[in-house]
């Protein structure tokens, strides 16, 4: 990749002389760029159309994405139900930490077994469940119904939410209104997804149970998972047909109890989430994570230097996280006024990352599909998203409707109330005096609903790919080696918005 900075001599100045003497023999100040200074120069393409250009990347060493995107740890963005949507699009979502352990090993959990070929150990509910157990039992796994069984793990019917309806009585047996066994519909275990789908269809049913000869539950397929296959054919999947989850740890003493819980409930990869990843603490963890859990990669970060890359590297990190200060909810660099502007951020980091065949992941201010590709253009594999998509139907968090407009509410996971949510869940006050000097690096907001997020996917894809082609890339490892960038003024900027209308 090329950078050119056109340097126009006569505007050297007594000024800039003694300033550059100051730099070189004081103090060195190297230049950072943004997203915003540079647009990527347009070169001879023979891509026809935008169909032509493949996203597939890679997350970290050994996980590989149909597409490029990552949704943010953040509370207001990833819990299972944006992760669950990430997986499906071909890319990956991070649940975030702020919970405790079981809570986000649950999630994690609700997305490894949001779609499954054959769901091998499906929740059950026992004969002598109530109606109301049923109803919670449905409600806190996310599922629409529940194989029902004896003491010997036999299995007696299933009962669904269409049996609990209008049910007003929630001490009632749950085996007077299930489907019961003589009327089921069952199949062996080792039955074939071509067999298992004529079933479901024949008898016009959305759960199968696999059942052996001793009557005993063995698995389970459902329609919605053989429908899930076929409408999302880049989903990203784990070797038994899982979707792909992420999750975050901190650097606390309870790092490896959670890393634990989470590998348990079939974490893909685990993302240590810390505001300044070159740390000698984050150092120490990764190699903690990584003596530890040998079969799951994990990401560092964040960090903003070339220096903090390599550090994490050599730690054993299988990808590197980079942004400090360009999110959306960020305060950071106004705060502390440290960070590095993004571009140059991932610049520098990437240029390691490829020396070590490590991928790089772009972790803030991505708004659209022009900065996604800037990011990628700039050496990244993927983009990590947050803010934008705080405002999709699948993040957590109510829509609100204010002044006829619908938004949703986002946060920085340093901002004062996020700080004081997370005491909050471990039982601390959050009036605590400790909050009065609390320095906030993040903020709060609503930010504008977008819809489902496929849709906003969709339109960061569709700029990314178009910037593709304007490059004559058909891959990202094309779109390294072949983009160069053209550093603009800010009259540039200007020109580059629409302007007709005035
Ligand atoms: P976007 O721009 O997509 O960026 O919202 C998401 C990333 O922002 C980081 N983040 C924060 N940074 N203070 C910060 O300095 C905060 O409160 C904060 N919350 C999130 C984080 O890296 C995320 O992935």
């Amino acid at each position: 990749m090329v950078y050119r900075m056109a340097f126009n001599w006569s505007n050297l100045s007594l000024d800039l002389i003694i300033s550059f003497l100051y730099n070189a023999f004081a103090m060195h100040i190297s230049e950072g760029l943004s997203f915003d200074d540079v647009l990527i120069r347009p070169r001879r393409s023979s891509i026809r159309s935008r169909r032509d250009v493949l996203l597939t990347t890679k997350l970290s060493r050994n996980l590989e994405l149909n597409m490029p995107i990552v949704s943010a740890n953040m509370d207001a963005v990833t819990e299972s139900r944006l992760a669950i949507a990430m997986a499906r699009l071909g890319g990956i979502g991070i649940i975030h930490r702020f919970l405790t352990i079981e809570e986000e090993a649950d999630e994690v959990i609700k997305v490894k077994r949001a779609e499954n070929v054959v769901i091998e150990d499906p929740y059950t509910l026992h004969l002598d469940a109530t109606i109301g157990d049923a109803r919670a039992f449905l409600k806190t796994k996310g599922i629409t119904g529940l194989p029902v069984i004896d003491d010997e793990g036999r299995v007696t019917g299933i009962v669904t939410n269409r049996d609990l309806q209008f049910e007003t009585d929630d001490h009632r047996l749950v085996r007077e209104v299930m489907t019961p066994r003589e009327r089921l519909i069952t199949a062996p275990p080792g039955i074939l997804l071509p067999e298992a789908k004529n079933l479901l269809h024949k008898h016009r049913i959305e759960k199968l149970l696999l059942v052996d000869g001793d009557g005993k539950l063995r698995g389970l397929i459902t329609t919605r998972d053989l429908l899930g296959r076929e409408r999302f054919p880049l989903a990203s999947k784990d070797a038994r047909g899982r979707l792909r989850v992420g999750a975050a740890v901190g650097v606390k003493e309870d790092t490896l109890e959670r890393a634990d819980a989470l590998v348990k409930a079939g974490v893909d990869v685990i993302v240590i989430d810390v505001a300044h990843g070159h740390a000698d603490h984050t150092i120490e963890t990764v190699k903690q994570l990584k003596g530890h859990f040998q079969n799951v990669d994990v990401i560092a970060g964040n960090v903003a230097t070339a220096e903090g890359a390599k550090d994490l590297i050599e730690a054993g990190a299988d990808a590197v996280k980079v942004g400090v200060g360009p999110g959306g909810m960020c305060t950071t660099r106004v705060v502390t006024g440290a960070g590095v502007p993004q571009l140059t951020a991932i610049m520098d980091c990437a240029k390691v990352g490829q020396e070590y065949g490590v991928p790089i992941i772009a972790d803030g201010g991505i708004r659209g599909g022009a900065y996604l590709a800037k990011a990628l253009a700039a050496g990244a594999s993927t983009g990590m998203v947050g803010t934008v998509f705080a405002g999709t139907d699948e993040s957590p968090g109510l829509t609100i409707m204010k002044d006829g407009r619908k938004y949703k509410i986002s946060r920085g996971m340093a901002s004062l109330t996020a700080a004081m949510g997370r005491a909050a869940s471990e039982k601390r006050d959050p009036m605590d005096p400790a909050f009065s000097d609390y320095v906030a690096e993040g903020i709060e907001t609503m930010v504008p609903y977008r819809g489902a997020l496929s849709e906003t996917v969709g339109e960061f894809l569709g700029g990314l790919r178009s910037g593709m082609s304007y490059v004559g890339a058909r891959t990202i490892q094309e779109l390294w080696n072949r983009a160069e960038f053209v550093r603009m003024t800010g009259a540039g900027m200007n020109e580059s918005k629409p302007h007709g209308r005035e």
